[in-house]
């Protein structure tokens, strides 16, 4: 067969062993329809075998008495045609009956050379050990965006061609019947696939990453506008969202891979994240570490990999690992931690393009010097306490949000009584003086803003000592996210 230009990527996988003239393929896959479809496109006739139902063509009566396994191998040796044999579950046979096994090495010289092509699928890895060097082995990964949309079209041809694409991305990740439980859903809720279906399709998704316990889906959307100062980060932003819209058109290397932000809590770097999603338009993963390291869910190393690996299928999309330095500090670094900051660190730089990776980061000293070096993250932020401009732009934004127009009220006074705040701070002193003002009945102005702001004792006060030992170590380090020109008026604390 001529691959076509827009072949899957199980498709190729298939086709090529096929091609390869190997007679014999163990498929581990529990996916049976997506395997019988892929099998379907190459272009021969199809028989499929399971235990229950012997072997039969689409659409035909079994041939008789080819429910015994070892019969139905005595079928398609003497079969004189070219044909694909799809036999479902056939580990069991093979791990129960050495006349089976023994037969199937027949398979392969009685095949060989003739366009027959005997696939094995089974959820299990079982091969045993005398077929081991006859067969080829392939673990499928999930469908591709190519599959997806295929599927897609192949289950609801009316779909709108130039949403197929977008349909296909919401689906990545997800097995084939999971896309299918997914569609059905969207068609439940919306009968025709339309814009509107793609919430609906995401929520599949949504559950299945979240029956792995280590990784959340969120749905937060937060514009960037809700993000006071932090310019220099916002302009970063906006550059890399166009570059990570080129992502398949430009060489691996400029590709945005990701961010650290690091810095005084409260401060915005949770914040920002959500916005990142928000702005490259893409879904949102947070990896919980407390969960990886809690082994609840099994050893810790092997989750951790296998979650990585597992959101590589979901790009394109924002992997948030949040408060990093508890996964890979330098204090439990060893052991099994040890590991697990090496495999991160290789799979930093060799994980899929569009999967883009942001970590913050509060307790920066503990954080290992590999992590920060060049080429790990394109960027390593430091989120400072907001200098003067940027408290002000803070309290604007959450008054606004609060529905509290600001153009009354001269903000500026604030400063003065705020120095040293995090955006937390100012956040907390909006919403109790809101909420006095509210308790007697009347709008709130500027004067609860500024006695409240008084009464309030910022972290930054209190722990003055392990502020400045952050701020020293990351001048070194890191680049401001607030832009240089506020340096002028550093935060006072
Ligand atoms: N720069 C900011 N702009 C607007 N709101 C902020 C900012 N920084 C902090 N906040 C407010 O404080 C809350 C906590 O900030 P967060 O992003 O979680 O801090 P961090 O992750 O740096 O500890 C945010 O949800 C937001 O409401
Ligand atoms: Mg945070």
């Amino acid at each position: 067969m001529i691959p076509s230009v827009s072949e899957s990527r199980a498709a190729r996988t298939l086709r090529e062993i096929y091609e390869s003239g190997r007679p014999l393929a163990y498929v581990r896959s529990s996916e049976e329809l997506r395997i019988g479809r892929l099998l379907a496109a190459l272009g021969l006739p199809v028989w499929t075998w399971s235990l229950t139902d012997g072997l039969h063509q689409a659409g035909e009566s079994p041939v008789p008495g080819t429910t015994d396994a070892r019969a139905a191998l005595d079928f398609l040796i003497a079969h004189p045609h070219p044909a694909i044999f799809h036999l479902k579950d056939f580990h069991e046979p093979l791990r129960d009956s050495s006349a089976v096994r023994r037969r199937l090495r027949d398979v392969e010289s009685a095949c060989f050379d003739r366009q027959k092509f005997v696939v094995i699928t089974s959820p299990v890895r079982a091969v045993p050990e005398e077929l081991e060097r006859s067969m080829v082995f392939v673990e499928l990964r999930p469908p591709d965006e190519v599959e997806l949309a295929s599927f897609l079209h192949d289950e609801q041809p009316d779909a709108p061609a130039a949403l197929l694409p977008q349909f296909a991305r919401a689906l990545k990740g997800l097995t084939l019947d999971e896309a299918r439980y997914a569609l059905r859903r969207a068609l439940a809720a919306k009968p025709e696939l339309s814009a509107a279906s793609l919430p609906y399709l995401l929520e599949e998704k949504r559950l299945l990453v979240n029956r792995s316990g280590v990784i959340e889906f969120l749905s937060t959307p937060t514009n960037v506008n809700e993000i006071g100062g932090l310019e220099g980060l916002k302009k970063w932003l906006f550059e890399r969202q166009r570059l990570f819209e080129l992502r398949d058109e430009v060489s691996a290397e400029i590709v945005p891979k990701g961010v650290l932000l690091m810095g005084i809590p409260g401060c915005g770097k949770s914040l920002s994240v959500k916005a990142i999603a928000s702005c490259f338009q893409l879904p949102l993963y947070r990896m919980d570490m407390n969960a990886i390291f809690s082994g609840r869910h099994g050893k810790p190393e092997v989750v951790f990999a296998e979650a990585c690996r597992m959101m590589e299928e979901m790009a394109p999309a924002v992997l948030w690992f949040d408060e990093i330095e508890n996964a890979v500090s330098t204090q439990t670094v060893g052991g099994e931690s040890g590991r697990m900051f090496g495999f991160f660190l290789t799979w930093m730089q060799e994980k899929t393009r569009g999967l883009f990776v942001a970590a913050t980061a509060n307790r920066i000293d503990v954080l290992p010097a590999e992590l920060l070096r060049k080429g790990r993250f394109d960027e390593v932020f430091f989120v400072d306490l907001p200098v003067d401009d940027e408290r002000l732009d803070i309290f604007r934004i959450h008054l606004e949000r609060r529905g509290v127009p600001v153009a009354g009220l001269d903000l500026a006074q604030l400063t003065q009584f705020t120095g040293g705040w995090s955006g937390a701070e100012v956040e907390q002193c909006v919403v109790s003086a809101i909420t006095k003002a509210k308790l007697a009945d009347r709008a709130v102005n500027i004067q609860d803003l500024i006695t409240t702001a008084v009464g309030i004792v910022s972290l930054s006060r209190t722990m003055k000592e392990q502020i400045s030992n952050i701020r020293a170590w990351a001048f070194e380090r890191a680049v401001r996210a607030s832009p240089p020109a506020s340096r002028a008026s550093k935060p006072m604390m």
